[in-house]
Order: C-alpha cells, then structure tokens, then sequence
C-alpha cells in the first residue's frame, strides 16, 4: 500500500466513523427508517466521498443487506435491535464500519459482539490466520450465551471493491488465510439469539453491476444509465427512477448484468448484532481506519 492510499483508508475511516456516530443518534422509537437513511447518505456524499454502498439498516432477526425502500414508511418500535452498516469511498479507498442500536433489552447481545470484534482485533498482525482470527470471534460471543452468524464473514477491501479475499470468518475454522502487510481488511461479528445462520428473504433493496452487458428495454437502460459512475459499487432500488423500476430491474438481474442482494435474516424472533472496523494490517499490528 501506498503512502497516499493510506491517506485516502484514513479519510474515509474519519468520515465514516463521524458520519455512524450521527445516524446512530437519529434511530429512536417513532423516528422514520427513510429519514435515518436518507440523512446519513447525504451527510456522506456532503463531505464530497462517495457513498461505497447504501446505508444498511437492518433490524431484529434481519442481520443484513436491508435498507430503506422507495417510500418506506416503516419507523422504528420499542425493543427494536437496529444494525446500521455504512461504506464510504474517498477515490476508492473503502471504510467499511458498522455498530448496533439498541432500542430496548438488548445490551449483552450488543456487547458481545463488539467484544468479539475488539478481541479480533488485538490479534491482527501479519502472519495471523483468518481461522484464528474467526476461533475468537466465536469464543467469545459463545462464553456470552449467544452464537456467531457462521455464514456471515468480514473482507478484504481493494479500491472501489466492498468485498475481496481474504474472506475473514466469524467461527473457527482450520487454516484460512494469512494476513499481510498492507491489507485492508473488515472485521465484522454478527451475534445471535436465532440458529446462527441467515437465508435470504423475497425482499432486495440492494443491487450492484458485476458485468456491462447492453440493455434494451428503455426503463432498464435508463438504469445502467445512472450507475455507470458507481464503478461497480452497489447500489439501492431506492436511488432509482421509479417509472418501470421493477420490470427494468428484473430485466438486468437475468441478463446477468446485475445481482440483487436478498435481505438476510436469521429466524423469526431472534434478534441479531453487529459490530465492524476496517482495518490496514502494519508491520507490527494494526490500525484501525473507522475507530
Ligand atoms: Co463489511
């Protein structure tokens, strides 16, 4: 990694951790989940970065991959567990970082695994595997009486690029990767009440293009259209033209062009949390981009 790509992981660490804090603060019992996304969003692309993907705000048993639809008027109830997970991108170089509101009677689910991901991190440094980081994550979310989500899992981070190797586990698991210096990384930990591993609901907010394959139907075009300048940054359905949006939408996910993102959801009733840093791996340790 260069000096000036450590710079620009250090400005958006900065942003996003300032800007997770305020829509932190927002999530109340009543408040709109619309308003909450929306404002955070603005808030990002006011500081002049990019918005690396849209503001995930997930509740109760969703861990994951929700966020606020076209009109959404869902608000936020009593004893809602809120994760908010927000991406931002100064000339690509991605934070990635995520905590959990509690909105009554869930604080040790919420500790564990910001405890987890703290324990997590005292360990990076080069020569460490992602199995071993993954074995800590999950003791010590166990020893608090909950379990890990095993088929969620932290990244590596490339510019412009949410998601690349190493795939960092949030159980043990022999082997995985080793960490180098000059990775960056994201360390996520998802704790449980539920079964400990999600499936994918009917919902998608979420898109993004994996491949520019041409369109043909004008509403789908119009699409493709306004996310060329995401280069490969997902986006939500929300941030579109609304006329033919479904159709359009659909069009793009079978022509291969575009993936959708189910909602990810462990089983009704549980609740989940959620906690994330991005990370550079240094010679000696770490640094911690979103603390
Ligand atoms: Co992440």
């Amino acid at each position: 990694m260069t000096d000036e790509e450590m710079e620009l992981y250090l400005e958006a660490g900065k942003i996003a951790k300032k800007i997770l804090n305020e829509g932190a603060g927002m999530v109340k019992v009543g408040a709109s989940i619309l308003d909450v996304v929306e404002t955070v969003e603005g808030k990002i692309l006011d500081t002049g970065a990019e918005i690396a993907f849209p503001l995930n705000l997930s509740r109760n048993e969703d861990a994951a991959h929700d966020t606020a639809s076209p009109g959404d008027e869902r608000v936020f109830a009593g004893g809602d567990l809120v994760k908010l997970d927000l991406g931002v991108a100064v000339e690509g170089m991605i934070a990635d970082t995520a905590l959990s509101v509690n909105l009554g009677g869930h604080e040790d689910l919420v500790a564990a695994s910001r405890a987890a991901l703290d324990r997590a991190i005292t360990l990076v440094h080069p020569g460490v595997t992602t199995g071993e980081i993954g074995a800590v994550i999950q003791a010590e979310i166990e020893e608090r009486g909950f379990q890990p989500v095993s088929n969620l899992t932290g990244h590596g981070l490339a510019p412009y690029s949410i998601h690349t190797d190493p795939t960092i586990p949030n159980v043990g698991v022999a082997g995985g990767a080793v960490l180098e210096e000059g990775m960056a990384i994201a360390i996520e930990p998802f704790a449980t009440t539920g079964s400990g591993r999600v499936g994918d609901h009917s919902r998608i907010e979420i898109y993004q293009q994996l491949a520019v394959k041409p369109a043909r139907l004008p509403a789908a075009k119009r699409i493709l259209e306004q996310i060329r300048g995401r280069r490969g940054m997902p986006f939500s359905r929300r941030w579109l033209p609304q006329d033919k949006l479904e159709i359009a939408l659909s069009t793009l996910v079978r022509g291969g062009g575009v993936y959708g993102y189910p909602v990810l959801h462990d089983v009704p009733g549980s609740f989940v949390s959620q906690a994330e840093h991005t990370l550079i791996v240094t010679a000696d340790g770490c640094i911690v981009t979103t603390r």
